[in-house]
């Protein structure tokens, strides 16, 4: 797609010429800056976000609280490596108090990623074990470790020998379902399904699950209710870790601060990332005192990770949730939202089907209702008139055919009206 704009079409030339094309966008924008649920472009041209980034500025873009601290703290103290700081502690202190009362400590990194890869190490360093069950369809992160995790062909693919010892099992994506099962009739076999997996290729040496609440990259994939307290006692009458990547779901996304609060899950371990810093870059794992013991000093330690611009930045992404209500705005105009997207699909038939809570969706388009066939060059196209009218939007899933619906929490009924407004016009003109 080519653009008009002029200083859009000089910057895009130098990413062409200087950045590899590996660097993924979706479509022609450089973004300049934005403001809550709103961006501008370097040419001056307006959208209303549907991405948060990556689900990541979920308390909008540069707000002034967030903007303030982090310009406060980068005149005062950047980095200390892990010597503690006033706001690593009064984070940790938060964060803490906030989570799950069985998740006593916490430690600060710095992406989603290194997280996940931590959470994977302390696993097999407290079981002892070393094989990890992970999910279909679930993205955890480009490093090794989480890679090894990713139940994506196209993650996995050319990379290997991977991490041995990761065990893949079916995620429930009711939609369309892997074992061709319809739920509820189905009376979740899947999990049945997890005996046989794990019987099949454990050699015995099992130290634990790791699941997202709701699979993000494989296309907004929403377990039905009860799979993952389920999930969670078949892991625990294992002994094996129950572990939670909320590295996207967390911070106010569906609705709650943590997505675990749904159906009151109680991780081993709980990781964080995106929208814990709204932008500054942190990611955080949780688990209990027990489980960190088994750690030696000096054990897990990163140069960036609690640094003090990225605490600073994250207190006060925690003050501003407190401070503006996003959880009940998430709730709120999430379900405004939701209410817009079902009507687009009662209307438009190439919409399959609108999935998510909160302020997450995903509207996976389809060639056919019954068929159910995957329309990935549709939704490129989709997406791509959608940001030419105004709407910040971007797609993904296994199937590369659903739109990315994740605004930051503090978009308006009036901006959902618009943006919602600009998608019904292109798909009423397809
Ligand atoms: C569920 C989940 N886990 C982990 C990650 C990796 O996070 P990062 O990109 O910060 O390394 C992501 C990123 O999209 C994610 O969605």
């Amino acid at each position: 797609m080519t653009t008009s704009r002029p200083k859009t079409q000089e910057l895009l030339e130098l990413s062409r010429t200087y950045e590899p094309e590996c660097m993924n966008w979706q479509a022609p924008v450089i973004w300049d800056h934005a403001s809550g649920a709103e961006i501008w472009d370097v040419d001056g041209k307006h959208y209303i976000d549907w991405t948060s980034g990556v689900l990541v500025a979920n308390v909008g873009h540069a707000h002034p609280v967030l903007a303030e601290a982090l310009a406060g703290q980068a005149a005062r103290l950047l980095n200390t490596f892990d010597f503690p700081t006033p706001e690593r502690l009064r984070l940790a202190e938060k964060i803490v108090r906030a989570a799950p009362p069985h998740l006593d400590k916490v430690i600060f990194l710095t992406t989603g990623s290194e997280a996940m890869d931590a959470a994977m190490r302390l696993a097999k360093r407290f079981t002892g074990k070393y094989e990890i069950v992970s999910f279909w369809g679930g993205f955890h992160g480009r490093t090794f470790g989480p890679m090894s995790l990713s139940g994506i062909p196209k993650i996995r693919r050319s990379y290997g020998p991977l991490v041995p010892g990761t065990i893949l099992a079916p995620y429930p994506y009711c939609y369309r379902c892997p074992l061709a099962m319809t739920h509820p009739e189905c009376d979740l076999f899947c999990l049945s399904f997890l005996d046989q997996t794990v019987a099949v290729q454990s050699s015995g040496s099992l130290a634990a699950v790791i699941v997202e609440p709701y699979q993000g990259t494989a296309g907004f994939v929403f377990p039905p209710p009860g799979w993952l307290k389920k999930l969670e006692a078949w892991a625990k009458s294992r002994g094996l870790l129950f572990i939670l990547d909320e590295v996207q779901s967390s911070f106010g996304r569906t609705g709650t601060m943590w997505a675990l609060e749904h159906e009151s899950l109680a991780p081993d371990i709980l990781v964080l990332g995106k929208g814990i810093g709204s932008g500054a870059p942190i990611a955080a794992l949780l688990t209990r005192a027990e489980v960190f013991a088994c750690l030696e000093r000096g054990e897990m330690s990163s140069t960036l990770g609690g640094n003090p611009l990225s605490c600073a930045g994250s207190l006060a992404v925690l003050e501003i949730i407190e401070k503006e209500g996003l959880l009940e705005k998430a709730v709120r105009n999430g379900a405004y939202l939701k209410g817009k997207l079902l009507n687009l699909m009662s209307k438009h038939p190439m919409v399959g089907d609108v999935r998510g809570m909160g302020l997450v969706y995903g509207i996976e388009f389809v060639l056919d209702r019954k068929t159910k066939e995957p329309a990935a060059d549709l939704a490129k196209a989709i997406v791509l008139q959608c940001v030419e009218r105004g709407l910040m939007c971007g797609k993904l899933g296994l199937h590369g055919n659903v739109m990315r619906v994740a605004p930051p929490l503090v978009i308006t009924p009036e901006q959902i009206d618009n943006s919602v407004a600009i998608l019904d016009g292109v798909l009423s003109e397809l």
